[in-house]
């Protein structure tokens, strides 16, 4: 779990970084440009399959270990007090994992297959033609319910990865004293604050534009 945790965090910042460019205010050239590379190049079509087949995995065992710990311990302690020891976040990963595979479903319905499979709007950028993904984006965005659903599914994320990113480490043995708190740092800041906030920030960008609000 924790390999294919930390490869779908790394993932994250490509797919981060590739969709900053919604930001770019060039009617969606470069993200179009991008998004054709991305489903062209046979390396990242590779790594492509790799990733469906990391969130199958990471999915799959959660829901193994989730029973298996059940199974263990089927009388409950009659004392519980869990919050003194642990965090929210760790207690809750199951229930936050869940909530993200279905976003995940969900977006790649959205996104995904209409890219691959259509109906999708070409576009002409100096002779050449582009599938315009862009345009399916901000027609998924101009939906205020939607743009919320992608919201809230960001916090989730936030609160998944803030404890997820530390504890891959943490089960791989990676435990030192110089590179924790960097390790925590990153995993507060990064992954719980950055990473989540910025993906937030672009269907919110896109139904502000879509509705007019910004040029
Ligand atoms: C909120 C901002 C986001 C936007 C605008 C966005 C946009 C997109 C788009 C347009 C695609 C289709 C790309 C293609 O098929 O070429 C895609 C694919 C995908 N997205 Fe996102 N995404 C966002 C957030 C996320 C998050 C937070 C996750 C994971 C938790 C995620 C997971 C995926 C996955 C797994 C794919 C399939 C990738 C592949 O086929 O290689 N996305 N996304």
């Amino acid at each position: 779990m924790s390999l294919t945790g930390l490869f779908l965090c790394t993932f994250l910042i490509v797919h981060l970084a590739g969709n900053l460019q919604l930001f770019k205010g060039d009617e969606g050239r470069a993200f179009n440009v991008y998004s054709h590379f991305m489903t062209h190049n046979p390396v990242i079509m590779t790594i492509s399959y790799l990733l469906y087949a990391s969130i199958l995995i990471h999915s799959t065992m959660a829901l193994i270990l989730t029973r298996h710990n059940q199974a263990s311990r089927p009388v409950k302690y009659a004392y519980q007090r869990p919050e003194a020891n642990s965090h929210w976040t760790s207690r809750n990963m199951g229930i936050l994992g869940t909530i993200l595979f279905i976003f995940i479903v969900i977006h790649m319905r959205t996104f995904w297959f209409t890219m691959h499979f259509g109906p999708i709007p070409m576009v002409n950028y100096d002779g050449e033609e582009y599938k315009d993904l862009y345009t399916v984006v901000s027609a998924a965005f101009s939906n205020g319910l939607y743009v919320l659903f992608y919201v809230l599914a960001m916090a989730g994320l936030s609160f998944h990865l803030v404890h997820g990113f530390q504890s891959g480490f943490q089960t791989l043995g990676i435990r030192h004293k110089k590179y924790s708190p960097m390790i925590e740092w990153i995993g507060t800041y990064g992954f719980g604050v950055l990473i989540p906030a910025l993906f937030a920030a672009m269907p919110v960008y896109m139904f502000l534009k879509t509705h007019g609000f910004i040029g």
